[in-house]
């Protein structure tokens, strides 16, 4: 029987880490399917097409690994496309309470299902999705986290996302001290005109 896998996750956006576990899966599954959850809820900063596309060029060179998108429970989507394992990443202590809750609880739904953990490479064990979105948004660098690609599509969001902010900025920028200043004694010259003090006589 082939041993397939699922690799569930958010990947926005896909980072050097994902890649890295794709990578090692891909040596230990036959087949291994990088699954993209679709999350009304979320508010993702890329598309799932968009995640869809880059994870699609990040994987091309691997022959068993495909990608593909789900919604609703993990277990199902498994069930569905008829894998016996679910992959996922553990880099740091931090992430074992919550992954091992979800492995339980995945276990509890659909007990034939095993949950495989890996390792990235320690180089990786600081990066994930969310910091890589805050450097990239902030204008750090991200070169050496993500696939040239997907810093490619960060720029890019960064552009678009700084030219309406640029165009707004105006209407939305807080009153600064100095300008309140230069308001209030226009406001009091203004005053003045209309309601000129008599000189003493
Ligand atoms: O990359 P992420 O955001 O850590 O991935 C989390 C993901 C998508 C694996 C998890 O949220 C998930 O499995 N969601 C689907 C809904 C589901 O099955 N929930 C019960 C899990 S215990």
């Amino acid at each position: 029987m082939k041993r397939k896998a699922i690799y569930p996750g958010s990947f926005d956006p896909p980072t050097n880490g994902h890649l890295d576990l794709i990578e090692r899966g891909s040596k230990i599954f036959d087949e291994l399917i990088v699954a993209i959850l679709r999350n009304p809820e979320k508010d993702p900063l890329f598309s799932v097409n968009e995640r869809r596309q880059m994870l699609e060029s990040m994987t091309g060179s691997f022959d068993n690994v495909s990608v593909d998108t789900f919604h609703g429970l993990t277990v199902d989507y498994a069930l569905r496309v008829e894998a016996q394992a679910i992959l996922r990443g553990i880099r740091a202590i931090s992430d074992y309470e919550y992954e091992l809750q979800m492995a339980l609880m995945n276990r509890k739904l659909q007990p034939g299902l095993e949950t495989v953990f890996m390792m990235p490479a320690a180089r990786y064990s600081y990066l994930s999705s969310r910091l890589v979105r805050e450097v990239a948004q902030l204008g750090g660098p991200v070169d050496c986290l993500v696939p040239d690609l997907v810093a490619q599509k960060l720029r890019e969001k960064m552009e678009v996302a700084n030219k309406f902010s640029g165009a707004n900025r105006s209407a939305s920028e807080p009153e600064t001290k100095a300008k309140r200043a230069e308001r209030a004694s226009e406001q009091k010259a203004k005053e003045r005109k209309i309601n000129p003090r008599k000189k003493k006589s």
